[in-house]
């Protein structure tokens, strides 16, 4: 179907993610985000694999949100008569960047592994493997909630004298969280506060989650937003029009570095240039301590297509490069430690960045 091309009016509340259990069996149920901000179209997962491709077409994703569809995923597989061990496999490596997304995986199969060793019914697994999916997404609403707050404080620090002009790169939202997201429920913060003054949104090639995504969150709270090309950001520094930076993050090290939506890596160079803060905002699930470093964070590589159609369709699309034309086409890229002014966290915010600091920050998740 084509894209209908007048913004509609934004509907109050489509949930992003949500299990249901109508009489024919449980299913999962995503907003479709490919499909926005022209349409809010939801897709219906009934099975592991429907969901797994959502997952590699970016129907879902962001890091926080990656996790939660993981734990649901497993929950699915269960309650759906599904071998869980496959399934785990299967959507713990649909797409290998944000740890979030194994990590939720990981944490619903252990709940349903334990429920089967104690003698419990499949059904009792499979509720035990739901009620882990539902924790996390309880979690990691708090959690969005008290990066927020932490976040509004520290820019509040930061940049005295509020009126803030943010500036975001790909899509930290709702679109991604079970909550209001991360570096952007920051910003919202402000704006809540009458104190966001601009909120400068990359577009953020390819698949311009900054323009579609970012621009349909800001436009829904009613924000004062302005999308640019990816390229445009740094005249914008060199005309002190960014008073600090803030980006979510899919992978953050042991050492601190942090692998996030490509693009993210440049204006941290910019900000570091122009001496303007450098934000990070993550929930303490992105934080993974068995990653020594960023050379050590894996990252994932997308078809050329998306680079060398519009739309990035897979065939089909109008095309912006010769036929056959090899595109570079990282996910993610990797901002070092020296780069970040500070990271974010429900546990608290870690500045400067170093890796005692961040231990320490992850010994509170268990000691809580
Ligand atoms: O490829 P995507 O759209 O899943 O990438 C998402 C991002 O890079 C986000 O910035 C990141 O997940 C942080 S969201 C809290």
């Amino acid at each position: 179907m084509a894209a209908d091309p007048s913004p509609k009016p934004l509907s109050a509340d489509v949930p992003v993610l949500r299990w249901e259990e109508p009489p024919e069996g449980p299913v999962l149920v995503l907003l479709d985000q490919t499909r926005l901000p022209a349409q809010e179209v939801e897709l219906v997962c009934t099975d592991v694999h429907t969901l797994v491709d959502a997952i590699r077409s970016l129907t879902v994703r962001g890091a926080p949100l990656l996790g939660l569809a993981g734990a649901y995923g497993v929950a699915l597989a269960a309650a759906r008569g599904f071998d869980v061990g496959e399934a785990a496999e299967l959507l713990a490596h649909a797409r290998p960047t944000a740890v979030n997304l194994a990590r939720g995986v990981r944490r619903a199969s252990k709940a349903h592994t334990a429920a089967l060793r104690a003698g419990k019914s499949l059904e009792a697994a499979a509720a035990a493997a739901l009620a882990v999916a539902r924790e996390l997404h309880r979690e990691d609403a708090e959690a969005s909630r008290s990066m927020a707050r932490s976040g509004l404080e520290l820019l509040e620090r930061l940049v005295p004298g509020g009126g803030y002009r943010i500036l975001t790169h790909c899509n930290t939202g709702v679109l991604v969280s079970g909550g209001e997201g991360t570096a952007f429920a920051v910003a919202l913060a402000a704006h809540r506060a009458g104190q966001l003054r601009r909120l400068w949104v990359d577009e953020t090639r390819p698949l311009l989650q900054g323009a579609r995504l970012t621009g349909y969150e800001a436009a829904r709270h009613e924000m004062p937003y302005t999308v640019l090309a990816d390229n445009a950001a740094g005249s914008l520094f060199a005309a002190g029009m960014v008073d600090a930076v803030l980006i979510g993050a899919d992978r953050i090290a042991a050492d601190g570095s942090t692998a996030n939506k490509v693009g993210s890596y440049p204006l941290a160079v910019l900000a570091k240039h122009h001496e303007v803060p450098f934000v990070v905002v993550a929930p303490m699930t992105t934080v993974d301590l068995d990653t020594p470093e960023g050379a050590s964070i894996e990252v994932e590589r997308r078809a050329a297509h998306e680079v060398t159609e519009f739309p990035p369709s897979g065939g089909g699309g109008f095309p912006l490069a010769p036929l056959g034309a090899q595109a570079y086409n990282p996910a993610f890229d990797v901002t070092p430690p020296e780069l970040i002014t500070a990271i974010v966290t429900e546990n608290g915010v870690l500045s400067p960045i170093e890796a005692e600091g961040l231990a320490s920050l992850c010994d509170r998740s268990r000691s809580g």
